[in-house]
């Protein structure tokens, strides 16, 4: 019997610690949009950054669900590590592979779900 109610504990313990670890995923992914994406593409995402005034090309308006259900987490994944010129875009848009690792980025994919409300194909 104890052995069953420290089975339990221990999976009860298990899911709270992955609900926190997930919950801090989410608050890292968000901080680090603020703090590293929103220049060019707005505190909002919607692509309207302080920088934009003298940029050739427009940031991708991150909320546009339209636009970013048509790419897939991968190429998502892929222009945030190795910048826009990775998958045919302009080279205005940075690679952050050196400032971010792969979970890190994998991270902001999802969070650019949040932005636009989308996943691939709707
Ligand atoms: C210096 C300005 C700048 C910064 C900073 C920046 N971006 Fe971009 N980003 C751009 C531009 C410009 C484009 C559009 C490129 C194009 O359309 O050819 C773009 C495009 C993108 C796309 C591609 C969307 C599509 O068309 O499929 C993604 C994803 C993206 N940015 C994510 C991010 C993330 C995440 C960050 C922060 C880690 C970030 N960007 C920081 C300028 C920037």
């Amino acid at each position: 019997m104890p052995n069953k109610l420290a089975y339990v504990f221990f999976l009860a313990m298990f899911f709270l610690a992955t609900l926190s670890v997930q919950a801090h995923a989410k608050e890292a992914a968000a901080d680090n949009y603020k703090a590293y994406c929103v220049q060019c593409h707005g505190m909002e995402g919607s692509g309207k950054g302080v920088n934009i005034r003298d940029m050739s090309v427009q940031p991708r308006d991150h909320t546009d669900a339209k636009a970013m259900s048509a790419r897939s987490d991968e190429d998502l994944f892929k222009v945030i590590k190795e910048g826009g010129s990775s998958i045919s875009k302009s080279i205005l848009m940075p690679p952050w592979g050196g400032t971010f690792s792969d979970e890190e980025i994998r991270d902001l994919v999802q969070h650019l779900r949040t932005l636009c409300k989308c996943k691939y194909g709707s």
